[in-house]
This record gives C-alpha cells, structure tokens and sequence, in this order.
C-alpha cells in the first residue's frame, strides 16, 4: 500500500537556515543572569563584569566567525569582548558583532528600571564603526512617522507633523529623552512646541525600541546618546521597524579632530540603513531590571530565576518574546559559580 507522505518538499522551496538569534538568546540570557544578583548593590563596574563573564561564557558555544565591531572597549582596557576581538570556532557565517553586556549600568547598579544585556550580529563589513565618535544625535519613531523624522528641521515643526500623521494633538505626542544639561533647550523646546516629555536617566536602547513600538507610550526618541548604543538600536529597529537617524556629535576640539582624522563625515546623516547595512540582522536582549520593553531577572523560587528576551532577525521579520525559566544550581553546576 503506498502511503502519501505527511510533508512532501517541494525541491524548489528553500530549507529554513541557521537562525542565529537563537543561539543568541542563550548569550544575552547569561549576562543578564549573570548581572542580576548585583542588581541593587551600588558597584556597576562588577555588575558589568559578571554581565561581560555570563555573555562571554556562552558566546564560546555559538559556531560562527564573528569580529566585535561594537564591544567593551580598546583592548588595553577591556580583557573581553574588547573591539576587534575575533569570536566564535572560525566556522561560517563570517559576521559583525555588537555587544553591550549590560546596557545601563547605572540602572542596574541603582535597581532602576530597562537595563538589558544586548547582542546584534550582521554580516560581516556591515556594521558602522564608531571609532573615536563617542556620541550621536539621534531621532527614532515607528514605521508610521518614519519618513518624518529629520536632524535639521526645527523639532516644534517635526512634533507638529507627527501629530498630524497620528491624527492627534501636539500635547498628546510625548517624546523620551536623556536627562542631560546638553538637552535643556530641546526640551525647553518640545515643551513649549505643546507635547510632552519622558526624561530617562540611562538606556536610550530600551528607549528607541520603546520609541518604535506602535501603540507605545513614547512616539519619538531625540537627543544625544552614545555611538555604540545608536548602532545596536539599529540593528533592533531593522528587525522592528521603524526609523533611527544619527549624526556623530564630537563633544570637544579633540574628539572632532579624532573624529575628522578617522574619516568620519561629522554632517552625515545616518540612518538604519547606514548604522547597520544589509537584511541579515540577528538581535537579542533580555531584561535585567523591569521595563516597559521586557521584564527583567526575577526570582521566583529559591533555586529558580526567569528571563525575558526580544528575540529577531531582519530576513525572516520575526519577531519572538522568549520567556525561560532557569534552575539557577544547574546553571551553576555546569558553568561554575557565574549565575
Ligand atoms: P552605560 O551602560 O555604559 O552606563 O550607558 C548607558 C547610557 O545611558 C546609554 O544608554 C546612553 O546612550 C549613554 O549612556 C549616554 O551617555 P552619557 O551618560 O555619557 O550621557
């Protein structure tokens, strides 16, 4: 009797490939886990050196020739992870790496809210090198405002069209944006323009993917932010959607001229494209303190902990919320002492 298969492949069809961001939840799940337990206790540095050993420690498991373009650092001061540093067994895909074991290090030290372990890998040459450019203006909003955002137009002008486009007022628009001195006049202005303002103390990763979120409380990210955090984001929002634009922003003579002899164009505009190039984009974050993006480290039984990670990659547009439950002694028993 012939039997008719139960799934009959079309030669034609494409098999699924690696899809790296899987192996990658695992990476950013162990420097959270890693992070958490100093969650709270005032030393960001050892917080962020647990969160550098967990995400170490499980990137060994990840086959791939991968080359931190983003990382902790020159090598003289960062022993891992540093920028430059090759990752992987050497096997294919050859990719660029961006890393921020522990994005918000004061938060975390602080227990306050949206710090997160975060990973982005793309193809290899498609990563923006930040170099000596420490900080970038930036400006992010959702697919529906996207072709609106621009660094130059006076911001009054932007909120008014973003509102437009919303079909909402300007007091209904809100704009998050990094408590700093070199903000005053932009909120000053977003505050006269009529909208409103969600100051953060830290993490504008966690910010711009709240800025691109549909139906989200914040519509616009604005303000100046670190480099490295502005190509992470963008790796993010290839995989969300959405718009991030950035400009390097020198802070004084000397990072200018830094920046000038790099070959760094300080009036260009980029945008995700530029941030992060080409449509093979692998991101992971996972919460290490809660947040309006994902929930951090919780402890719900003694030996227990549970993660919540943002799981994506650009080809394919998936988007997944990993929520994983981990028994802390045999994490513990295979890996030593880390979570
Ligand atoms: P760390 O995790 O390195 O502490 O960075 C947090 C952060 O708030 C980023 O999210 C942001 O891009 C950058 O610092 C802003 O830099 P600064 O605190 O110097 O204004």
């Amino acid at each position: 009797m012939s039997r008719t298969p139960i799934l009959s492949l079309d030669p034609t069809t494409q098999l699924p490939d690696r899809n790296l961001a899987l192996e990658l939840v695992r990476v950013t799940e162990a420097a959270a886990l890693a992070a958490a337990p100093l969650v709270g206790m005032g030393d960001k540095e050892a917080a962020d050196q647990a969160a550098v050993d967990g995400m170490r420690y499980a990137l060994r498991s990840v086959s791939m020739d991968g080359l931190v373009v983003i990382g902790e650092g020159e090598k003289d001061e960062a022993p891992m992870l540093y920028n430059g540093e090759h990752i992987g067994d050497g096997s294919p895909p050859q990719v660029d790496i961006a890393v921020d074991p522990l994005e918000g290090t004061t938060l975390a030290a602080h227990g306050m809210p949206s710090a997160l372990a975060v990973i982005a890998l793309s193809a290899r040459g498609t990563m923006f090198d930040p170099g000596p450019c420490v900080y970038m203006e930036k400006m992010a909003g959702s697919p529906e405002i996207a072709d609106l955002l621009d660094l130059d137009r006076p911001l009054p002008e932007t909120l008014r069209l973003v509102a437009e486009r919303k079909g909402a007022q300007v007091r209904d628009v809100m704009v998050v944006v990094l408590d700093r001195p070199r903000h005053e006049e932009g909120v000053r202005a977003i505050r006269e323009a009529g909208a409103r303002v969600r100051l953060i103390a830290h993490g504008d990763v966690s910010a711009s993917l709240l800025a691109v979120t549909e139906r989200s409380p914040v519509d616009l990210l604005w303000g100046i932010g670190g480099t490295p955090e502005g190509v992470i984001s963008a790796a993010a929002i290839k995989c969300l959607g959405g718009q991030i634009l950035g400009r390097v922003w020198p802070r004084d003579e000397q990072e200018r001229a830094a920046a000038l002899e790099g070959g760094y164009d300080l009036k260009r505009v980029l945008d995700r494209d530029d941030l992060v190039a080409g449509e093979d984009v692998f991101f992971s974050a996972t919460g290490i303190t809660d947040g309006d993006v994902l929930q951090g480290v919780r402890y719900p039984t003694a030996g227990g902990a549970t993660t919540e990670s943002l799981v994506m990659r650009t080809r394919s547009g998936t988007v997944r919320r990993v929520r994983a439950q981990h028994d802390r002694a045999k994490l513990r028993a295979v890996s030593g002492e880390r979570f």
